[in-house]
């Protein structure tokens, strides 16, 4: 039994379609999310195939912890894509899910983080400086684009060139998603299991640490002594070339617009540049890149008055739960006084909690340290045009700087 105080005015929704999914604006996603937070914390949608929305921080972040009431094996994004294959880790519960993810953890030790702090922060001043003497460019894809193409590369153990392609056909796969082209959806998604094919034969014939590589360490991991299934690794590693690709690009060119917005923030980190871990988590807050990732209840349940039908999807709105005020004090405001308050969900919580959240924390970090040494003020010259569900944020941001 649900004994939280009812949603007021639910009533006025519509029981079948309470909000349109297609909202991509860089502010009216918030308001969207906003208003049905207070007025129908549990929505529902008919687009993209039908799903209901949660948007407060307790509902969302108490169905991504439970994975015996809500499992991801179903549907982990809507829209739903049925067609290319379950890939681990994501797109299995617990206990299913452990082995892959105990494959990956080692990867993402202390000492493996500190190479990459020293290795991302080299990656992000030799992309930022040229773009810095331009004084004009295109955040999202002269920088934010390129740079977590440039750690794929390294992550992988490839060539530059193969990491680009992989980003190209990953950027294709997920706009496909984002417009439902289910032919391209297919085609792009076996390209990807083609190349994680070719990665697992080569670290097959050839090993390499597994400390650092994850093919590897996929191929090394032992379950009771048995490997784990082939089809299982070939998920992982076609799942690895694409997670966390576009997250870092969006969000970057989110920085940038929040900076457009206020250069007194920028001033503040370059005076006080200690302060700048608060601000990217203050900032993730605030632009969460992932608009929210989808579960399906295991049984009927009744959230906030409403009941969801066990095969019902449900998106997990983090965006929105990042700005839940009976959480975050002034929940739009960008504060670096936010210590006592609960963590937020940029990263999810839970089994599935992001794996590379330490390398995307290093991505995030370097790029913030090149426009607070470098930018003192941006101003938009362009477009900016949106991705959609289930990410959230710019695709191009065109800016002119001033410098330092
Ligand atoms: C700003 C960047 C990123 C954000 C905001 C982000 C966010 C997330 C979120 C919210 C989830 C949980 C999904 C769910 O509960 O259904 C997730 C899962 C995951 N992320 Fe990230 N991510 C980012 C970057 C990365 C990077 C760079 C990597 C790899 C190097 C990565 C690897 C993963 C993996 C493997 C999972 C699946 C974990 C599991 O199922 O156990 N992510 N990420």
């Amino acid at each position: 039994m649900d004994i939280r105080p009812q949603p007021r005015n639910t009533e006025s929704f519509s029981k079948d379609h309470d909000f349109d999914a297609g909202t991509d604006d860089f502010d009216a996603v918030h308001a969207l999310f906003g208003d049905l937070r207070s007025r129908c914390p549990v929505a529902h949608s008919n687009d993209l195939g039908g799903f209901w929305l949660f948007t407060r921080y307790e509902d969302v972040e108490s169905a991504i912890s439970d994975p015996t009431r809500y499992t991801t094996a179903v549907q982990n994004v809507v829209p739903r894509v049925a067609t290319t294959g379950r890939r681990p880790p994501l797109h299995l519960d617990p206990p299913d899910h452990t082995p892959y993810r105990r494959a990956l953890t080692p990867l993402f030790r202390r000492e493996r983080m500190a190479f990459w702090e020293t290795a991302i922060r080299k990656m992000a001043e030799g992309l930022f400086q040229p773009l810095a003497a331009q004084g004009s460019f295109d955040v999202c894809r002269d920088f934010g684009y390129p740079l977590p193409a440039m750690v794929l590369a390294e992550f992988f153990g490839i060539s530059a060139e193969t990491a680009d392609t992989i980003r190209r056909i990953g950027n294709d796969f997920t706009l496909a998603l984002e417009t439902m082209d289910l032919d391209l959806i297919q085609q792009t998604s076996l390209v990807l299991y083609k190349a994680a094919a070719e990665l697992i034969a080569d670290r097959k014939d050839t090993p390499r640490d597994p400390g650092s590589d994850p093919v590897s360490a996929m191929l090394e991991m032992r379950v009771n002594g048995e490997p784990l299934p082939d089809d299982g690794i070939l998920g992982t590693v076609r799942q690895l070339l694409v997670v966390g690709i576009i997250a870092p690009t969006t969000f970057i060119g989110s920085m940038a617009l929040h900076f457009e917005r206020h250069p007194e923030h920028l001033a503040l980190l370059r005076a006080e540049p200690d302060k700048i871990p608060a601000a990217v988590d203050e900032l993730l807050r605030l632009y969460t890149p992932y608009r929210g990732f989808a579960r399906t209840p295991v049984d009927d349940v009744t959230v906030c008055g409403r009941t969801i039908r066990r095969d019902e999807p449900v998106a997990l709105a983090f965006t929105a739960a990042n700005r839940d005020p009976e959480v975050f004090r002034d929940p739009d405001t960008f504060r670096l006084d936010r210590k006592d308050e609960p963590p937020h969900l940029a990263f999810g919580r839970g089994p599935h909690m992001c794996a590379g959240r330490g390398i995307a924390l290093v991505m995030i970090t370097a790029a913030l340290e090149q426009f607070v040494q470098n930018v003192t003020a941006f101003k938009i010259t362009g477009p900016v045009p949106m991705t959609t569900w289930p990410e959230y944020g710019p695709l191009s941001v065109p800016v002119t700087i001033s410098g330092t």
